[in-house]
């Protein structure tokens, strides 16, 4: 069974169709790197499968169990979304931290106030997550004392204090400079080495063909062509995807 199974998602911002209908699935333990060129709807798609946007239609499964379905969403309590949600841990470019907390606690915020365990319990997840993220000297710093890199990395560890499901990234480096991507991208690939499933949506074109086990190139709100890292990158069958890699390798 998939962990994911996403079928039909359509979502329009007034009369612009900006995802036209998007079909595909993710196993567990897999990584799934989006590419596209801006615009083509990859932050929309990510959005839908967190429910910060409510797609126009299509389902979106997980684990078995539709979670989404456009047709029935408007009779979802705000409690039944907010419990669909949790599915999905969602990692943003520009972090995101609560300035106001230190490290230890943006991570401790959710688990909190969702009694996902005692005080106790959650101090102690919260810390080997920090650890995890290589981070453990800096549990008591708040993120304005923090690196780009070391506030992203508090956040992925905010994020899977909630064990989501599913992993989302979108373009988790693209604030970075290119000294400090490394160390987020490592954290990625820990993750990936500890078989969690991942969503990644990135302009890092080598880590996407070295680390994900399937790539989707988005165009113009659709699917062009989808496949593992070698099929896309090596031989790709779409125009679009040919052109879209050799503007990414002269821009190298
Ligand atoms: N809330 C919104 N209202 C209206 N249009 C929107 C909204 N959000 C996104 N769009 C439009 O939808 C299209 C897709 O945007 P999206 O952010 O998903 O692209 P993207 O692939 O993530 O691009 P980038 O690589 O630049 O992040 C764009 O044309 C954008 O202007
Ligand atoms: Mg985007």
């Amino acid at each position: 069974m998939s962990v994911l199974e996403v079928k039909g998602i359509k979502k329009s911002f007034g009369r612009v169709e900006v995802l036209k209908g998007l079909d595909f699935s993710l196993e567990k333990g897999e990584v799934l790197s989006i590419i596209g060129s801006s615009g083509s709807g990859k932050t929309t798609l990510l959005r839908c499968l967190n429910f910060l946007e409510t797609a126009d239609s299509g389902t979106i499964a997980v684990n078995g169990k539709v979670i989404f379905d456009a047709a029935s969403v408007k009779r979802l309590k705000e409690s039944e979304i907010r419990e669909n949600r949790l599915h999905f841990g969602l990692v943003f470019q520009s972090f995101n931290l609560f300035p106001q907390y230190s490290a230890l606690e943006n991570i401790t915020l959710a688990p909190t106030l969702l009694n996902r365990g005692t005080p106790e319990e959650i101090k102690a997840q919260a810390t080997a997550l920090i650890e995890r993220v290589g981070l453990s000297d800096k549990t008591d710093s708040y993120p304005c004392q923090l690196s780009g890199g070391q506030q992203q990395r508090v956040a992925i560890a905010r994020a899977l204090a909630m064990n989501p499901d599913i992993l989302c990234f979108d373009e988790p480096t693209s604030a970075l400079d290119p000294e400090l991507t490394g160390e987020v991208l490592k954290v990625i690939r820990d993750l990936k080495n500890a078989h969690s499933t991942m969503i990644v949506v990135t302009h890092e074109m080598e880590f996407a063909r070295n680390v994900s086990d399937k790539v989707i190139f988005m165009s113009d709100g659709v699917i062009e062509e989808m496949g593992t890292p070698q099929e896309v990158f090596l031989s790709p069958k779409s125009p679009k995807t040919k052109s879209f890699l050799s503007k990414d390798i002269e821009a190298v």
